[in-house]
C-alpha cells in the first residue's frame, strides 16, 4: 500500500469541497458496491446537476430587459452558450446529462486519452471542441481525479485552445490527485464531493467507488 500523502496547503486552497448533505448522501449510495448500474447512473446524474450549481456560482450575469405581465424590468441572464463542458472519455460522459440539465445551452467537448504502456505517457486519440474556444469558459468533467495524470494532460491540451477559464469537476479525488493537478495547473480550481484517503497500488482511489466507467456503463 503506498504511503498516505498529505494535501499541499496551496492545493487545498484551490479546492472546492461540495459538502451539501444531498451530495454526500448520494455519494455514499454510489460508493456502495451493491448499488446497481441503473441506480449508479441515476445518482451520478443527480449529483452532477447539484454540483453544477456550485461550479456555476461565479458565472457572470448580464442585464436583460424583459416585460413581466405588469411592467418592464431589468433581469439577469447567463450566456450558457459560452460555457463548454469537456468530458474526459469515457467516464466523464456520465457527468454530462446532469450538468446539461442545469445549463442546457452549454456546448460539449470530448477528449480521449490512453496511457502508453511503454512510456506511461498520456496519448491523445480523440479531441473535439466547439469553435471559438478563446471566448469560452471550460469545465472539464471526470468522476475520478486519481493520480491526476490524465486530468493534467487533458488540461494541458485544452490550454492550447486558450479558453477564457478552466475549472475541473470530479466526484471523488485524493491528496495525490489534488497535488498533481495543482502542481501542473495552479490556475485550475478543482470541485469535488470528497477527498478520499489515497491511492491503491493500481491507482484506484481508496475507499473510492471502484472503476467509475465500469460502474456507469455496466462493464464490470
Ligand atoms: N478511475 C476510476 O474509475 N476509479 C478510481 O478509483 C481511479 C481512477
Amino acid at each position: 500500500m503506498p504511503p498516505i500523502i498529505a494535501m499541499n496547503p496551496a492545493a487545498r486552497a484551490n479546492l472546492h469541497l461540495i459538502d451539501h448533505p444531498l451530495v454526500q448522501h448520494k455519494l455514499t449510495l454510489m460508493r456502495d458496491r451493491d448499488t446497481s448500474t441503473n441506480s449508479f447512473r441515476q445518482l451520478l446524474n443527480e449529483i452532477s446537476s447539484l454540483m453544477a450549481y456550485e461550479v456555476c456560482r461565479d458565472m457572470t450575469l448580464q442585464d436583460v430587459q424583459i416585460q413581466t405581465p405588469l411592467e418592464t424590468m431589468t433581469g439577469k441572464h447567463i450566456d450558457g452558450k459560452k460555457l463548454v463542458f469537456v468530458s474526459i472519455l469515457r467516464a466523464g460522459n456520465g457527468i454530462l446529462d446532469g450538468v446539461l440539465s442545469v445549463v442546457p445551452s452549454a456546448r460539449v467537448g470530448h477528449i480521449g486519452l490512453y496511457r502508453d504502456p511503454q512510456t506511461l505517457q498520456a496519448v491523445e486519440y480523440y479531441f473535439k471542441m466547439p469553435k471559438d474556444m478563446h471566448e469560452r469558459d471550460v469545465v472539464v468533467v471526470d468522476p475520478m481525479l486519481a493520480t491526476g495524470n490524465s486530468a493534467v494532460a487533458a488540461v494541458t491540451r485544452l490550454k492550447q485552445c486558450q479558453p477564457k477559464s478552466i475549472k475541473f469537476l470530479c466526484l471523488l479525488t485524493c491528496p495525490e490527485g489534488v497535488n498533481t493537478m495543482h502542481h501542473a495547473h495552479p490556475d485550475v480550481p478543482v470541485y469535488t464531493a470528497a477527498v478520499d484517503r489515497g491511492l491503491s497500488d493500481h491507482g484506484y482511489i481508496l475507499p473510492g467507488l471502484g472503476d467509475a466507467g465500469d460502474r456507469i456503463f455496466g462493464t464490470l
